[in-house]
């Protein structure tokens, strides 16, 4: 096992910026998940801690060690990548390979085979060729083979994108039950925000070669640092609308609706200098009531705005409001949606608890509240 940390890791393709200095510590043993967009830059990170790829700046730790011009080779680690590279041949050689060139004894690597493919589930296979086996199988014989090289770090780059969804999410607590036994530093990366938030101990999610945030899942989707980590997670993504404070009653309000009356919360606005700032909650977290609301609770958001769009989606309903041109979305499983009796372009009342939303600053999209 290994702990990793990156410093100031810089990475240019020309004249593409794929990673602006990049600072993480992944700590010895953790499920270290790196989430974002496509093109993002997560495969060149990935490959610039395999060592198959030098930074242009920056330095890589392994341990505390130097390892930024140490070669892939010698640095340990296995990768497993999106799409699997399988020698042709059967279950069993694939993952006999490593071993061999390990040069461990034939007794030894029929023992080893059978443990790993054991492990992963593949072990009804291992004299089948790997073109007999269908998608999944094959992921799990690519895993197979990373660890039967025994490495001091998996490197895993969106190992599940090529399986249909099904599979997806029977390979996902797979990995979940595989790590727990392995409890080795593993580093994963995904755009799929459910495989970071279900399987990592940690997540650093990346935007356009940023770190935006490292954090737990709760932390990142819970307190996001920027409006990016907040929209990005989450189904749909937090919203955000553009609100002022009263210079008056300090009160917060959308256009000229008074919204929420804290004047702790007004004065520190006023105090860092901001009048203007975006108001961000989850979709999750707003309560819809037919009758008018107090504005004057302390406790609460109250938006009172018309419903534009209803959409189902099976196990929930999304609805659409719109209050002074903006819009945010609700939310709500089926029973709290049949209680309601919703149609679209009829008045509602949305209130959020105030301990359920985040502030954020107009200018660099930065969390201030
Ligand atoms: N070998 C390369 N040559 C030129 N550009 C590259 C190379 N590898 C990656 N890039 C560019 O760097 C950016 C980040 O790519 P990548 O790390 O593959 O992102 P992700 O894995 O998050 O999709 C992209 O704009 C991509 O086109
Ligand atoms: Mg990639």
């Amino acid at each position: 096992m290994v702990s990793i940390k990156l410093v100031d890791i810089s990475k240019t393709f020309g004249s593409i910026e794929a990673l602006k200095n990049v600072n993480l510590e992944i700590h010895d043993g953790e499920l270290f998940a790196i989430l974002g967009p496509s093109g993002c830059g997560k495969t060149t990170l990935l490959r610039i801690i395999a060592g198959l790829e030098k930074p242009t700046k920056g330095r890589v730790y392994f341990d505390d060690i130097d390892v930024t011009n140490i070669p892939a080779e010698i640095r340990d680690v296995s990768m497993v990548f999106q799409f699997y590279a399988l020698y042709p041949t059967t279950v069993f050689n694939n993952i006999a390979l490593p071993l061999k060139s390990k040069g461990y004894s034939k007794i030894d690597i029929e023992k080893r085979v059978k443990e790993i493919a054991e492990l992963v589930g593949i072990d009804k296979a291992l004299k089948l060729h790997v073109d007999k086996l269908n998608v999944a199988d094959k992921q799990k014989v690519a895993l197979a083979r990373a660890m039967a090289k025994e490495p001091r770090v998996y490197l895993f780059d969106e190992p599940l994108t090529i399986l249909d969804p099904v599979t997806r999410v029977i390979m996902r607590s797979e990995l979940k039950k595989l790590q727990q036994k392995l409890k080795q530093t593993i580093i994963y990366v995904t755009h799929d925000q459910i495989e970071a938030l279900t399987l990592a101990d940690r997540i650093a999610v990346m935007n356009f070669g940023v770190i935006e945030q490292v954090g737990t899942s709760w932390d990142v989707y819970n307190l996001p640092d920027t409006t990016f980590v907040g929209w990005f997670l989450g189904e749909p993504g937090m919203n955000f609308i553009e609100v002022a404070v009263d210079r008056d009653d300090l009160s917060i309000k959308i256009g000229s609706k008074k919204i929420f009356r804290d004047p702790r919360v007004g004065k520190k606005l006023l105090d860092l200098g901001l009048d203007k700032v975006l108001l961000g909650f989850r979709a999750e977290n707003v309560v819809l009531v037919r009758e008018a609301l107090d504005v004057n609770a302390f406790n609460n958001i109250t938006i009172d705005g018309v419903i534009r769009v209803i959409e189902f989606f099976g196990t929930h309903y999304v609805v659409n409001i719109e209050i002074e041109g903006f819009e945010f979305k609700v939310k709500l499983n089926v029973s709290e949606f049949n209680k309601l009796m919703l149609s679209e372009n009829s008045k509602i009342n949305a209130l959020v608890k105030a301990d359920k939303v985040c502030f954020f600053n107009l200018d660099n999209n930065r969390r201030i509240l």
